[in-house]
């Protein structure tokens, strides 16, 4: 199918939730896409962080396609060695005591959210509901969790929405006032989509002893900033914190649907049999991805993230037209001069894939990115930019 018939397609029977670039892949390596239309593109989006080995890793596939030779799915009334390996990587590389498998980054927020909910009420009974979030923050998209996100934009249309969620600017002034009556504060680390900032470490650690005081559950969302993006496995262990709920998706299974809700110490039994489910939860073929993607996460893989990201930032930071760089490893923000959009759209004409978040370009390329796609990459922004 050529370029042309895809879109036909695409506009006449797929609803139209995304404002779509004009471009369509059919392979590639690594960080390197190849379109329909022939030719070849530098990818700093992964997929929005996801294709964490770029594409056509052949270690990765090799663990998907043994896989889905022996089983692809099995029902979570059985058990399943897959599913049971993942949970116990990450609680072994994470400290995590249980955790529970979704499909998605906001399926993996509404167990957090749930699961914060039951565990005040099973401990202090009713009053005590409110999920505090972070103002420009995003969570998902189901009811609980965009309602959860902190962002007007998000709202418009789809009210009412879940009662008992408060937004807090992110200093501890504004945290204290929306606590009242609160069990839980959900938290990005390096909030993604409003333009990649990443909170302040003295806030993050603050707010972690205001919530152990109070008991009230620290939840870090490490959707997009998770598996080793930041140059850690999650990014919270850079502020030195010990969150009760950890959840994560999108570059966890390095390219397959998966959401996963790491309980820690407090939150370990709240959740028992038929409080939560997923007929794909735990899935055998995303759990194996995931199983290859995480055992690859380590220490030394860990510290060529750390490199790359140097190296990038530092290509980045001689482009003119960047006037500041944002985010933490290879989770990038770019404030730039010309509507972050525009720039996206030019990148694409010359060959290279970028994402924006707000006013400013993001970049989240493959963590085994090469220098030389940074390098091919870095040249198309700069004539771009300058
Ligand atoms: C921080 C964060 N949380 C949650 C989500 C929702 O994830 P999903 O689209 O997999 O439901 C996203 C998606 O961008 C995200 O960035």
């Amino acid at each position: 199918m050529d370029f042309s018939e895809i879109r036909a397609l695409d506009e006449r029977y797929l609803a139209q939730t995304y404002g779509r670039y004009p471009v369509a892949f059919k392979g590639g390596k690594n960080a390197t896409l190849l379109g329909t239309d022939g030719r070849e593109y530098i990818d700093f989006g992964a997929g929005i962080a996801v294709n964490v080995f770029g594409v056509n890793d052949e270690a990765w596939k090799e663990a998907v396609i043994r896989q889905l030779n022996a089983v692809q799915h099995v029902s979570n009334y059985y058990y399943s060695e897959p599913a049971s390996r993942l949970a116990e990587l990450l609680c072994e590389r994470t400290g995590a005591r249980r955790v529970f498998f979704g499909n998605s980054g906001a399926e993996a927020n509404e167990c957090a959210l749930k699961t914060a909910r039951k565990y005040s009420f099973m401990k202090y009974g009713a009053g005590r509901s409110k999920i505090v979030s972070l103002k420009d923050s995003f969570h998902g998209r189901t009811l609980f969790t965009l309602t959860a996100t902190g962002q007007d934009a998000f709202h418009r249309d789809f009210g009412p929405f879940v009662p008992d969620v408060g937004y807090a600017e992110p200093e501890m002034a504004s945290v204290e006032r929306e606590a009242e009556g609160a069990c839980a504060v959900i938290i990005e680390c390096v909030q993604g989509e409003s333009g990649v900032n990443a909170l302040d470490p003295a806030f993050v650690k603050a707010l972690a002893a205001f919530c152990a005081a109070r008991d009230l559950l620290l939840i870090c969302d490490e959707v997009q900033c998770g598996n080793g993006r930041t140059g850690t496995l999650y990014a919270y262990e850079q502020y030195g914190i010990s969150p009760d709920i950890v959840t994560t998706a999108k570059g966890l299974a390095g390219g397959l649907p998966i959401g996963a809700c790491m309980l820690f110490e407090k939150t370990k039994d709240v959740l028992s049999a038929g409080d939560h489910g997923s007929t794909f939860g735990g899935n055998p073929v995303c759990c194996a991805a995931a199983v290859n993607v995480i055992s690859r996460l380590d220490e030394p893989f860990l510290c060529s993230v750390r490199e790359k990201s140097a190296f990038l930032r530092s290509e980045l930071k001689a482009i003119g037209g960047v006037d500041g760089l944002t985010g933490l490893g290879l989770m990038v923000g770019l404030s730039v001069r010309k509507p972050a959009k525009q720039v996206a759209a030019e990148c694409l004409g010359r060959g290279l894939l970028v994402l924006t978040a707000h006013d400013r370009v993001r970049l989240l390329p493959p963590l085994t990115v090469t220098e030389e796609e940074m390098a091919r990459g870095t040249e198309i922004l700069k004539e771009v930019l300058e």
